[in-house]
């Protein structure tokens, strides 16, 4: 298994990356890892995210809630990767997206292997073909009175307003088999 390490301000060169990536997201949510205090990596799911280009910068902006353990890691760690989990492992984004790093060793409890990173602290995880490596730089915080109310009163009964986190996407790393397989897939036109 070779990994390819793309230029980050050109991974858009590959359609079928976007595609794959967005698709994993708005399926069953991709896996968001941070360092937590004792060094240990935890994935998270999640679901709400936009890859883009601000500041003359590729970036991906995440929302994360105060509730989740990742919240207080992610302030600490100053980094993240997120990671694209192949189509056939929905189990994991299941995972990570319904227990809490709080009381849980999910790398450990998943057998993932943490993957080096290039250009961050903060490791990605093997087994998933593409890797973002992300530098924060920039957070906010959603200004409940600035919300259409009906999202406040669907999305946030309890409160729980997100924090959004915008990564700098410093290196994107994709398995060369999984990107020459996706590459080869035909979006089909009509959708009857
Ligand atoms: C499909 C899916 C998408 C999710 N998306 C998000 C998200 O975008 N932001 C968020 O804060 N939580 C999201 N969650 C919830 C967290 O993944 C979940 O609460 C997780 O257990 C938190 O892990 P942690 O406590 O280790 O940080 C999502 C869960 C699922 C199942």
């Amino acid at each position: 298994m070779t990994r390819l390490n793309l230029d980050p301000k050109r991974w858009l060169d590959h359609p079928a990356l976007a595609r794959e990536t967005y698709i994993r997201m708005a399926n069953e949510g991709i896996l968001m890892a941070v360092l937590n205090e004792a060094g240990a990596l935890n994935p998270m799911t999640v679901g709400w995210g936009v890859f883009g280009w601000i500041w003359a910068k590729p970036i991906f902006t995440v929302l994360v809630r105060p509730s989740r353990y990742t919240y207080g890691c992610l302030k600490a760690a100053g980094d993240f990767t997120v990671n694209v989990q192949p189509e056939d492992r929905k189990d994991l984004a299941n995972f990570c997206g319904t227990v809490s790093g709080r009381d849980h060793d999910k790398m450990a409890e998943l057998k993932l292997t943490p993957l080096p990173s290039r250009r961050i602290t903060t490791p990605g995880i093997v087994e998933c073909p593409i890797v973002f490596e992300c530098r924060v730089v920039h957070h906010n915080d959603i200004l409940p009175p600035e919300l259409a109310p009906e999202i406040t009163k669907q999305f946030y009964p309890e409160g729980d307003f997100h924090r959004i986190y915008f990564g700098e996407i410093l290196s994107v790393s994709v398995v060369k088999e999984f990107l020459e397989a996706i590459e080869q897939c035909t979006v089909p036109l009509d959708s009857k």
